[in-house]
C-alpha cells in the first residue's frame, strides 16, 4: 500500500500505480504474468469525476489484462480481493492483480461526507440527512441503550488503535492519544468525537494473488495463503433491519469464510476489523464470533484486543489511525495482515507465533461485508 493520509498532489490512478509497483517488487512477478485485474473504488465520480476505472487501474499498474471495478462502498477492495481469489481458485487465472484506491482530501469534508452518504439508502436515509457519522451514532446509541456502555468504553478502542499505529510508517496518524483526548475532542455526532471517527484519507493498496502451481513453478516465497473468503449483504437502510445492535451481514460472511478455511473464531490469532467508527470495532468482534452479542464493549479497555492481548486487533492501526481511503481499505487490510503473518510488519515481533489472521471489511452500515482468512503455509 501507499502511505495513507493527505496526498493532494496525487490522483487516485497515480496512487494505485505506486501501490502496484510495490506489489510487483514485493512479489517478484512480471507485469506480463497478470491475467486479470480486480479494482475497488467507491467515490471516484464525486472526487475526481472519474468513472470506468477498471481499465484505468490496469493502465496505471502497467498491466494489459481484463480489468473490472468493484463498488461495495467501503468494502470495495475487499470484494475485489474475494473475486480475484475466486478467479485463481477456479483455475481461470494463475496470477491476478487486486487492490483499490480512493482520493478523498482533494474535496472538502462536507463534499466528502455527501459523497460517502451515497452508500446509504438515498431515498430514505441520505435524503433525510443521514451521514455516516450519523448512521453509526445511531448504532452506538442503540447499543448503549440495549447492552450498556459509554463513550469512555469506545474511547479505549481509539486509544488502542492509535497506539498500534505509532510506528507504522504507512499510517495516517502516528500519534499517541489518551482517553481524555478522545472524550474532550470536538463532538462530531453524539456519542462520537473526532477520535471516534476514521479520517478522510487518500491512498491505494494492491496485492498479487497467485495459484499454488504458479508459486511453485516460479519458486516464489509466498508464505501466506488465503484459505477462506466469505461475503454477505443486509438491507441497505437501517430501518429495514430487525435490529441495529448486530450486523448479520458480517456474521454470515464470517460463517462462510470460516467454513471455507476449516477454522473457527477460536483459531484466529490476529484480526483486522473495519473500525470506521469506534462502535464498528465492537460490533465486528461480536459478529465474527469472538464475543457474545452485547459483550465486546470492554474488549479494548480489558486489554483483550491490544497488541499483547489474547486477540490483537487492528495492529495496523485500523481505519481509525492507519486511515480509511474507502476503496483501498479492504485490500490494505490484506497487505497489512500478510506482513504481520510473514514477519515483516513493524508489529510482527509482538505476534511472532500468529499463524491465522482474519480481515473484516464492511460497506455502509454493514449492508455488505467481506471476511477473509489468511494462514501461514510455510
Ligand atoms: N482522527 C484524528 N484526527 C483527525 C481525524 C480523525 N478522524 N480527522 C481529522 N483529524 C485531524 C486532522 O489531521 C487535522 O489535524 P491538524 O489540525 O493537526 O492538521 C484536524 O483534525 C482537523 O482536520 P479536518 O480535516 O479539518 O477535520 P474535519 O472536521 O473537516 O473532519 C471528521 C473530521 C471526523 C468529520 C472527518 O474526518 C470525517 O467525516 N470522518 C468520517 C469519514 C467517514 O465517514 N468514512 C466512511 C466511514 S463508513
Amino acid at each position: 500500500m501507499t502511505p495513507f493520509g493527505r496526498h493532494e498532489e496525487y490522483t487516485a490512478r497515480e496512487l494505485f500505480g505506486t501501490a502496484a509497483d510495490r506489489a510487483f517488487e514485493d512479489a517478484g512477478i512480471s507485469r506480463e504474468s497478470v491475467e486479470e485485474v480486480f479494482f475497488g473504488n467507491f467515490m471516484g465520480e464525486f472526487a475526481e469525476e472519474q468513472g470506468h476505472q477498471g481499465p484505468l487501474a490496469a493502465e496505471a499498474a502497467g498491466v494489459s489484462a481484463p480489468a473490472t471495478r468493484f463498488d461495495s462502498a467501503c468494502a470495495s477492495s475487499g470484494a475485489a480481493v474475494r473475486y480475484g481469489v475466486q478467479a485463481v481458485r477456479s483455475g481461470r487465472a494463475d496470477v491476478v492483480l487486486v487492490g483499490g484506491a480512493e482520493r478523498m482530501t482533494n474535496i472538502s469534508t462536507a463534499e466528502g461526507t455527501h459523497a460517502l452518504a451515497a452508500a446509504a439508502d438515498a431515498l430514505w436515509e441520505a435524503r433525510a440527512g443521514v451521514t455516516f457519522p450519523g448512521a453509526y451514532s445511531l448504532l452506538a446509541n442503540r447499543y448503549f441503550h440495549v447492552h450498556g456502555g459509554s463513550r469512555e468504553d469506545l474511547a479505549h478502542v481509539a486509544v488502542k488503535n492509535h497506539d498500534h499505529a505509532l510506528d507504522n510508517p504507512l499510517a495516517q496518524f502516528q500519534q499517541a492519544i489518551d482517553v481524555d483526548d478522545v472524550l474532550e475532542a470536538p463532538m462530531v455526532c453524539s456519542p462520537f468525537g473526532l477520535y471516534d471517527c476514521s479520517p478522510m484519507s487518500d491512498g491505494a493498496s494492491a496485492a498479487l494473488i497467485v495459484s499454488e502451481e504458479f508459486a511453485e513453478k516460479q519458486s516464489l516465497a509466498a508464505p501466506v495463503t488465503v484459505t477462506g473468503t466469505g461475503q454477505h449483504s443486509d438491507s441497505l437502510a437501517l430501518h429495514d433491519r430487525e435490529t441495529i445492535t448486530n450486523t448479520p451481514a458480517a456474521s454470515r460472511a464470517a460463517a462462510v469464510a470460516y467454513e471455507d478455511a476449516g477454522v473457527g473464531p477460536d483459531d484466529i490469532d490476529i484480526a483486522e476489523v473495519h473500525d470506521c467508527f469506534t462502535i464498528a470495532e465492537v460490533l465486528a468482534l461480536e459478529a465474527l464470533g469472538f464475543y457474545e452479542e452485547g459483550t465486546a464493549i470492554d474488549a479494548a479497555s480489558d486489554g483483550a484486543t491490544t497488541i499483547d492481548g489474547e486477540l490483537p486487533t487492528n495492529l495496523s492501526g485500523g481505519l481509525k489511525a492507519k486511515g480509511h481511503p474507502v476503496g483501498a481499505t479492504g485490500c490494505a487490510q490484506i497487505t497489512e495482515l500478510t506482513k504481520l503473518l510473514r514477519g515483516d510488519h513493524v508489529n510482527s515481533k509482538a505476534v511472532a507465533d500468529a499463524e491465522v489472521g482474519l480481515a473484516h471489511n464492511a460497506g455502509g452500515t454493514v449492508a455488505s461485508c467481506v471476511v477473509t482468512v489468511l494462514e501461514v503455509v510455510a
